[in-house]
């Protein structure tokens, strides 16, 4: 059984600890209104944030009463069925699991003291088991939470607000918390360090959450914690300190998004926004996994000792949709680095091709839902042959993450959108680190392996910087957007890129477009090309770089317009192109990161210009549970 946050990252499925990461929900009141439905609406506000299980807890009569439930919010409020929690101080939490099980007992809020004082936290808790030996069991959860709240009631000496920043002074990891004490039903604590809080200031009363949407419907008046400082909310008044304990002014913010577009963090629609969450949660996907001094990656969920590793003589990786092209892009690295031949196949297409699987082979399932029905019934199939199974996956708990009991969490948190961003971006991230490990195992040096994991470690800024670039893209898509069909060219690690990249605009703005690997175009796609078929090319400069000029030298010959995706600076790629867009340099395995991006912007502002429902495309489902 593996340990909280074994390596902050260690997944086996079902791991019994827990962390919960930026996208789990907290939502706190104190005031004269009843608490209960204050804090089950704002439940249902933060749920996209997460929605596997959910918990309040309110001070009455001097003693906290808790409730918690697994599932959504409307579980919560099944359970609670009409009881009557009064209360006009309170704390709740929805949460989304991104290790460990998804169970009542882990859910938030969490107790210490014999239930005096409670808390619900996001975050992770690094020295968890530093702390774990310094307080008293027993445990009733399986996560590093718990251990928190028995540390902050280690420091209670009659201020609970005392014992919150001096128990934090000890603490490494990422929080933001909110902690009550039945002995002080005036006050909420609340605490920021790496995860999002805000105070919404009414009249006398306060609310907080971990972002403004549930406070929209009471109060347009927030204040925003900034990390490291700790807030001491009371009816009347309230006091933010940093953890030396100095009092900080701030300035008051006034808010006019409606509860929508909180949601959507300020953005037009979920797709946008979580194309715009990519640099946080590519953190979150490999915090904890790398390991500089040997140049490897340690993905403990794999389940298997470096002997176990080295006997595996075949890779398959199966997925469907945008999970398929981050298998494929991924693929060059586990070749290139394990020298281990790699498959990648459609799930439904694996399923039915009777494959031949054996004890040597690893197959990985990859899936962002973890429902998807053809890549479960592609692993049942591997599984009966006697293959070696482990799943990558998004949503903790899921049938694939159950069904292969062991493999790795991509940790990029809730996506609403249909069409998928992060998820592949997380991907790729983890596929990448899993080629590296097996790499090391094989001929990847050490030092080529530290280089890889230093390129990782800049990938997210790399993609902020594309990111800022969104508007110049956007005048793109303006020019582009009345085209009826494209093509999409790349090489190498870019073919795969250039397949997603048309899957997206396919699948959001409904124009037809055809991915082809460039060197293959002489062979019948040239037949397409005329001024009214414009080409998007990406041309990173790596080793394929002069093959794919030569093609796109061709592509001009035809007359068709060309945009590229080029290399910053690369000044003889905007020769060759009508319109041309820079994407930072990075090593070649890790392009598909960086290269994705800008294709998934151009994707998104031509169907927003062309007024398609972005978040929900026509006939598309998240989660595809049907054949
Ligand atoms: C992504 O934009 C698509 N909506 C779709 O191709 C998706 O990637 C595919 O259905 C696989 O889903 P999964 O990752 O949940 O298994």
């Amino acid at each position: 059984m593996s340990d909280i946050g074994e390596e902050n990252d260690i997944l086996a499925y079902g791991s019994i600890f827990c962390y919960i990461l930026e996208m789990c929900g907290i939502i706190g009141y104190i005031g004269k209104k009843q608490a209960l439905p204050i804090l089950l609406k704002g439940l249902r506000d933060l749920e996209y944030r997460g929605y596997d299980s959910a918990g309040i807890a309110l001070i009455n009569d001097g003693k906290i009463e808790r409730v918690r439930e697994v599932g959504k919010v409307d579980m919560l409020v099944k359970k609670i069925d009409g009881h009557k929690f009064p209360g006009n101080i309170g704390i709740a939490h929805t949460r989304w699991a991104t290790h460990g099980g998804v169970t009542e007992k882990n859910a938030h809020p969490h107790i210490a003291g014999e239930g005096k004082l409670v808390l619900a936290h996001n975050g992770i808790i690094e020295n968890y088991r530093e702390l774990k030996k310094k307080v008293k069991g027993p445990f009733e959860s399986e996560t590093d939470t718990e251990i928190l709240a028995k540390w902050i009631f280690l420091n209670y000496k009659g201020d609970l607000s005392q014992a919150v920043k001096k128990a934090l002074l000890s603490v490494r990891g990422t929080y933001g918390l909110a902690v009550m004490h039945a002995d002080h039903p005036d006050e909420i604590v609340a605490a920021r360090l790496g995860s999002p809080l805000v105070i919404g200031i009414g009249k006398d009363e306060y609310y907080l959450a971990s972002d403004v949407t549930p406070i929209i419907p009471y109060t347009k008046q927030v204040t925003y914690l900034d990390d490291g400082e700790v807030a001491v909310i009371n009816r009347k008044d309230l006091k933010i300190f940093n953890l030396k304990d100095e009092q900080i002014t701030k300035g008051i913010t006034k808010i006019d998004w409606n509860t929508e577009k909180a949601q959507k963090g300020g953005f037009e629609t979920f797709m946008l926004k979580e194309i715009f969450d990519q640099p946080t949660v590519f953190e979150d996907a490999i915090r904890g996994r790398i390991d500089m001094k040997e140049g490897t990656a340690k993905l403990g969920g794999l389940n298997m000792s470096p002997e176990e590793m080295q006997k595996i003589k075949r890779i398959i990786l199966i997925a469907c949709g945008t999970a398929f092209y981050a298998c494929m892009a991924a693929r060059y690295a586990f070749e290139r680095l394990s020298g281990i031949p790699t498959e990648v196949d459609v799930s439904s297409e694996f399923r039915y091709r009777d494959p031949i699987v054996d004890e040597h082979t690893l197959i990985f399932a990859v899936s962002q839902s973890g429902e998807t029905i053809d890549t479960i019934m592609a692993l049942r199939e591997a599984k009966r042959k006697g293959g070696v199974v482990r799943g990558i996956v998004n949503v903790v708990g899921s049938t694939i993450a159950r069904e292969t009991g062991a493999g790795t969490y991509i940790h990029a948190g809730p996506e609403l959108a249909v069409a998928s961003t992060k998820a592949y971006t997380n991907m790729v991230a983890i596929l990448l680190l899993y080629a590296l490990q097996f790499g090391r195992l094989h001929h990847t040096t050490v030092s080529t392996g530290q280089r890889m994991l230093q390129e990782l470690l800049e990938i997210p800024e790399k993609i902020n910087k594309i990111l800022k670039n969104s508007d110049n893209i956007k005048i793109l898509a303006k020019k582009y957007k009345d085209y009826e069909n494209f093509l999409f060219l790349g090489r190498g690690v870019n073919y795969p890129v250039v397949l997603e990249g048309s899957h997206k605009l396919k699948e959001i703005s409904y124009i037809h477009s055809e991915a082809y690997p460039a060197g293959e175009m002489k062979h019948g796609a040239n037949a397409l090309l005329s001024k009214n078929f414009p080409v998007l090319v990406v041309m990173t400069q790596n080793q394929l770089y002069e093959k794919i000029k030569s093609n796109v030298e061709e592509v001009r010959a035809r007359k068709s317009e060309i945009i590229v995706i080029a290399t910053e600076s690369d000044k003889s790629a905007k020769e060759l192109s009508d319109d041309i867009i820079y994407v930072p340099k990075t090593m070649e395995l890790l392009e598909p990161l960086l290269n994705t991006i800008p294709l998934q912007l151009f994707a998104y502002h031509i169907a927003a210009m062309l007024h398609r429902d972005v978040d929900r495309p026509r006939n598309l489902a998240k989660s595809v549970t049907v054949e």
